[in-house]
């Protein structure tokens, strides 16, 4: 079977990593089922969210790059949508494959489906039940067209339940597990951003905030500029800062103390290294809240909601909204009651990309 899988955004290279090698692996051993073609829509472009992906974790080459850019959100998914039509057109994929909650998954289940090609939809059933949320929109689309949905965890397969998708649905375990088992270990032996930043292990708070809800709105990023500054004086804070988060915080002219290191976007297997050695983690992304979760760190989650309930549910994950002194107190409160670690494993075992992969050779449309 021809498989197109559609990626564009720096987590979805990291999702696709560990699925691509499985494909690659079977046809290693002569059960050259799948044969994938990637096509990169474009939508990261920089090389610290794009390239180095590709390069460190060995994910084949794209063999088309649509090369749309940054835009608004109808500029950008328009330009997929007629980028990705002549791909499938061209390429007469038998199903196409999207990742998580982005434009690029949009686009592409949206594009597939118009050309009756069949879609798998990787980490479906996620919902924040916040519709402002562009990524909410995305995901429920993708979700309702998918022909095969490929749920992490019992909540995502109940969320499709509700919405009468039960028959699309597969509970596959979450493919970022895998990722973070598989890499961590590679990422020990090639990387040492202990040393390469000045930072010892458990002494320094991990910072990401790149949630437009975050980044757009003054009030909201101020709080959390404050909360990252005044954390600073007590532990180091380190903080690096995606490009949408990097143009607002210019364009509100705010500024990080000192004690606040800034760095560029990192490659995942730096990342992965300073999750499991931070001493917390404060965050707006969704796959570093489970990164924290399976690395056993405490998580500060500034949004008013999260998909991952269950990290929240087993105490590693507080949701604290981007309200500076709830930021603050939380990081107190984490410190004097450190959580239990959890028997259950909300995420399976580890072993996403084989059941997704046996998912979809047993897909008959
Ligand atoms: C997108 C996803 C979000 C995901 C995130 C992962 C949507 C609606 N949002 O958000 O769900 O969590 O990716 O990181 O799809 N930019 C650059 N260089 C780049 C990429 C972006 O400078 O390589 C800047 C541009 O100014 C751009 C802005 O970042 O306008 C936002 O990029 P975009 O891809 O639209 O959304 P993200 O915030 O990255
Ligand atoms: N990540 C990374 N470098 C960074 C920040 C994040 O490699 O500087 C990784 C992180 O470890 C996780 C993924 O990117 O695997 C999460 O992507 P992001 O936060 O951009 O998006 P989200 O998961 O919220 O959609």
């Amino acid at each position: 079977m021809k498989l197109l899988t559609i990626v564009g955004a720096r987590p979805q290279f990291i999702k696709a990593a560990a699925v691509s090698a499985k494909i690659s692996d079977l046809g290693a051993v002569g059960r050259a089922s799948i044969e994938e073609v990637i096509v990169h829509t474009g939508q990261h472009y920089d090389a610290g969210m794009s390239e180095i992906f590709f390069r460190e974790l060995g994910i084949p080459s794209a063999r088309h790059n649509l090369a749309v850019g940054s835009g608004s959100h109808a500029v950008q998914t328009a330009a997929m949508l007629e980028g990705l039509e002549k791909v499938m057109v061209e390429e007469s994929p038998g199903m196409a494959l999207v990742y998580g909650d982005t434009n690029s998954t949009l686009s592409g289940a949206l594009a597939a489906s118009k050309l009756h090609i069949p879609v798998a939809h990787v980490e479906a059933g996620m919902r924040s039940f916040n519709r402002n949320m562009p990524e909410e929109i995305n995901r429920i689309v993708a979700d309702h067209l998918a022909s095969l949905n490929l749920c992490p965890s019992l909540t995502s397969m109940d969320n499709l339940a509700r919405e009468g998708l039960e028959g699309t649905s597969v509970l596959t375990g979450d493919i970022m597990y895998d990722c973070a088992l598989k890499f961590a270990k590679l990422a020990e032996k090639l990387q040492d951003p202990l040393s390469k930043f000045s930072l010892h292990s458990g002494r320094y708070a991990l910072m990401t905030c790149h949630r437009a809800e975050n980044t757009d709105n003054c009030m909201r990023i101020s709080q959390i500029v404050s909360a990252a500054n005044e954390l600073s004086q007590k532990l180091d804070v380190v903080f690096p800062i995606h490009p949408r988060t990097g143009k607002m915080l210019e364009s509100f002219s705010l500024s990080l103390a000192p004690g606040v290191k800034t760095l560029p976007p990192l490659g995942y297997l730096d990342m992965l290294l300073l999750e499991k050695h931070a001493a917390v983690i404060l965050t707006d992304s969704g796959g570093v809240q489970k990164e924290a979760f399976f690395f056993s760190v405490p998580c500060i989650t500034m949004r008013d909601e999260t998909e991952w309930v269950e990290t929240v549910q087993l105490g590693f994950n507080v949701l604290v909204g981007a309200d500076g002194g709830k930021i603050l107190s939380a990081v107190e409160d984490l410190n004097a009651n450190p959580p239990h670690l959890p028997d259950e494993k909300p995420y399976g075992n580890g072993d996403a990309a084989d059941k997704i992969i046996s998912a979809l050779c047993g897909f008959r449309p």
